[in-house]
């Protein structure tokens, strides 16, 4: 088995789909750390009995915030960090630390929009494929080397609020997948 922790900063839809999917495996999910004390995803942690935690931002460096960071999760031995939603930017410190064993969801089609506001921009281009991006967390804003791409086909008539629920629903089913399929090749490589 291989172990786990999610960093969530609101909603945590991603978090709950991984944990129930993780769930039905031999891996684990250790906890959850988010940056925001009013995160949902703290509830949906607290229902589903995973340990989490807060660890603020608030009047520091990120690179301090990254420390209580390392530490609060250092006793859960943990393999692979998945970012769903985590709305900061990580250094150099906490990245150096798990190399290569850090991935973040995107909802586009990278490197077309990142940031912020990946769907609304999405959403206003004149593409016809939208969709979603796993990819390894580097030092830049949504620039890691890419994972895997889901795309579906828009016929042009769709509101923003039905894009967004496709998104949701293409990360809910393939996170989990990618997820597990690390966990499983971290398994099997230290084996
Ligand atoms: C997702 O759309 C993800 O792609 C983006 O942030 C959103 C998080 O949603 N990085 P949730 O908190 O998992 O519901």
């Amino acid at each position: 088995m291989a172990n786990l922790a999610v960093f969530a900063s609101g909603n945590g839809s991603n978090f709950q789909a991984i944990a129930e999917a993780v769930g039905r495996t031999s891996h684990s999910l250790r906890c959850l750390v988010s940056d925001r004390p009013d995160a949902y995803a703290l509830a949906r942690a607290q229902a589903l009995g995973i340990a989490a935690h807060v660890v603020s931002y608030a009047s520091r460096s990120r690179e301090e915030s990254e420390e209580e960071i390392l530490k609060v999760i250092q006793p859960y031995a943990v393999d692979l960090i998945a970012l769903a939603g985590f709305m900061r930017l990580l250094t150099p410190r906490l990245i150096d630390r798990y190399p290569q064993r850090i991935i973040n969801i995107h909802p586009a089609l990278l490197p077309k929009y990142p940031g912020t506001r990946a769907i609304a921009e999405s959403y206003n281009s004149q593409d016809t494929d939208l969709g979603i991006t796993i990819h390894r967390v580097d030092y830049g804003m949504d620039t890691g080397p890419i994972i895997v791409q889901e795309s579906f086909r828009r016929d042009g008539c769709e509101t923003m609020e039905e894009i967004e629920s496709r998104i949701h629903e293409l990360e809910h089913v393939t996170y989990p997948r990618i997820v597990i399929e690390l966990l499983d090749a971290i398994d099997h490589g230290s084996r």
